[in-house]
């Protein structure tokens, strides 16, 4: 193991000897946010560029090294994707054929997962799609599944955390007949903007550093940045501005509102609500997503911030970083707005195919979290968890044990939470989702279904998305199957090594 393996394994058997005490949880080191002046334009990810050929839209990411200033005047090593830091954003129809080349100029392997995605288990790019140093790996799939805002990250086995921390992020945007049409702000940049929220340490040399502290639920940084840079602020030109809002922290859990007024909500990690809701701030843990319209008055100045957050019993002194408020980003209006309608959306064509309905629920699922493990085992590249039947729709019960929080993330499908702890759930949580916070000692209830795709060898993954818990074994490999395959869950021979 390596030199931080061995340090952080020290620090989970701290976590379990003071769980073990009765106390539940090794408070975070709360590292207050530093808030630094809001003069830097806000950097917006460019649109992937593509090239169309027999159908297929094909974009290029290679991932890189480089150097970029977090703060104003420090040049801090960092990776991007084609650049030095995050990606471009990649963007495409329903229906439409998509494939990446994803060229790997690292020295170190690394893998790209198209977080949110339906797609076959091959191209997922987790842990089982690593791409050596030097290699092009290349997915293709189609787009099928409803216009929404998701994103792509590394996922190499063991080493996510650092992957992203480091720097390696960015979105990719769907769209389809109801988004296109919608009375929604779509300029992209412009009155649609990216806000892709990360929080870092910096040494005195300005490198990134992971703390090896042992604070839960990992490193949780006093640089909060905005697309790559501190203090970052936004020209607004139109009466509403839509915010595409992505936890990409590997730790911190966010609570993201206007210092003044309310916004309204119109998606969640998969897509469009039913319709927009009235909220002050909308809670995102790492990988979670949320779309916001913002209504701003002629030369006007606000901030977008993170206040204290309701982390759900999560008790003070193990603040776990969300009992902080700053400020994330600057929205300036301009003197005079062009005018904005008043969000609204109709259904999509595909709403009756795409639609879940908890009584066509034919196996219910139960998963226990604890520190590090679900349902009492931690991630084995060679062990399947969970085998599904392609097509059924399925009740997973996801119970956090434990007094400090998690982040649950199922791959290749987007789900809807019925309950948490047997009520309704909050209006933020009652759109397509993919990740969803799990308070301390709560049981969510989430309805999904695996369409289209097979593979008897090729697993998903499930985990949690604190990037490192999910390192340190929070995940389990479910695959996805024919009805009467002999897949069972077990070893494998085919998948380890
Ligand atoms: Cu965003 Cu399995 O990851
Ligand atoms: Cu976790």
């Amino acid at each position: 193991p390596t030199r931080r393996a061995v340090l952080r394994a020290t620090a989970l058997a701290a976590v379990v000897a003071v769980a073990g005490a009765g106390c539940g949880a090794v408070p975070g080191s709360v590292t207050s946010v530093d808030e630094p002046e809001f003069i830097r334009e806000l950097p917006i990810p460019p649109l992937a560029e593509s090239t169309v050929a027999g159908g297929v839209r094909t974009f290029r990411l290679t991932a890189q090294e480089g150097t970029t200033e977090l703060l104003p005047g420090v040049e801090t090593p960092t990776w991007g994707f084609d650049g030095p830091n995050l990606g471009p954003t990649l963007r495409a129809e329903r229906g439409e054929k998509v494939a990446v080349e994803v060229t790997n100029d690292l020295d170190v392997t690394t893998s790209v997962h198209w977080h949110g995605m339906h797609l076959p288990a091959a191209m997922d790019g987790g842990p089982h799609q690593p791409v050596a140093p030097g290699d092009t790996w290349r997915p293709a799939w189609t787009i099928d599944q409803p216009a929404a805002t998701l994103w792509y990250h590394p996922h190499p086995h063991g080493e996510t955390e650092e992957h992203v921390y480091r720097g390696l992020a960015g979105l990719f945007l769907l769209d389809d007949d109801a988004s296109r049409a919608a009375d929604l702000p779509q300029e992209y940049g412009v009155d649609d903007v990216p806000v892709v929220v990360q929080d870092k340490v910096l040494d005195d040399d300005g490198r990134l550093v992971l703390k090896d502290d042992g604070g839960e639920p990992g490193t949780l940084g006093g640089t909060v940045v905005t697309n790559g840079v501190a203090g970052a602020y936004q020209e607004v030109t139109t009466e509403r501005v839509r915010l595409r809002l992505l936890n990409g922290s590997t730790a911190r859990t966010y609570s993201l509102g206007l210092a003044d007024r309310e916004m309204d909500l119109v998606a969640t990690d998969g897509g469009l609500l039913d319709a927009p809701v009235r909220l002050d701030h909308v809670r995102l843990a790492p990988g979670e997503r949320a779309e916001v319209v913002v209504a701003l008055e002629p030369g006007e100045t606000t901030r977008l911030r993170s206040s204290e957050a309701d982390l759900g019993g999560v008790a003070a002194p193990f603040a776990m970083g969300g009992n902080d408020a700053f400020d994330v980003l600057e929205l300036r209006a301009a003197d005079e707005l062009a005018p904005s309608p008043e969000p609204s959306w109709g259904p999509s064509t595909h709403a009756a195919e795409d639609a879940l309905h908890e009584d066509d629920a034919t196996v219910t699922r139960t998963f226990d979290l604890d520190e590090r493990t679900i349902n009492g085992e931690r991630m084995d590249a060679g062990r399947i968890d969970e085998v599904a039947t392609v097509g059924s729709t399925e009740v997973w019960e996801v119970r956090n044990t434990i007094p400090m929080p998690h982040s649950f993330h199922v791959h290749d499908v987007q789900f809807r939470v019925l309950t948490v702890d047997g009520q309704a759930p909050p209006p933020e949580l009652a759109g397509p989702k993919d990740t969803v916070y799990l308070e301390p000692r709560r049981t969510y209830r989430l309805l999904m279904r695996f369409d289209d795709y097979t593979d008897d060898v090729l697993p998903y993954m499930y985990h949690c998305h604190m990037l490192l818990h999910e390192d340190e074994g929070m995940m389990g490999q479910l695959l996805v199957v024919e009805p009467g395959s002999d897949a069972r869950p077990g070893r494998s021979e085919r998948l380890s090594g």
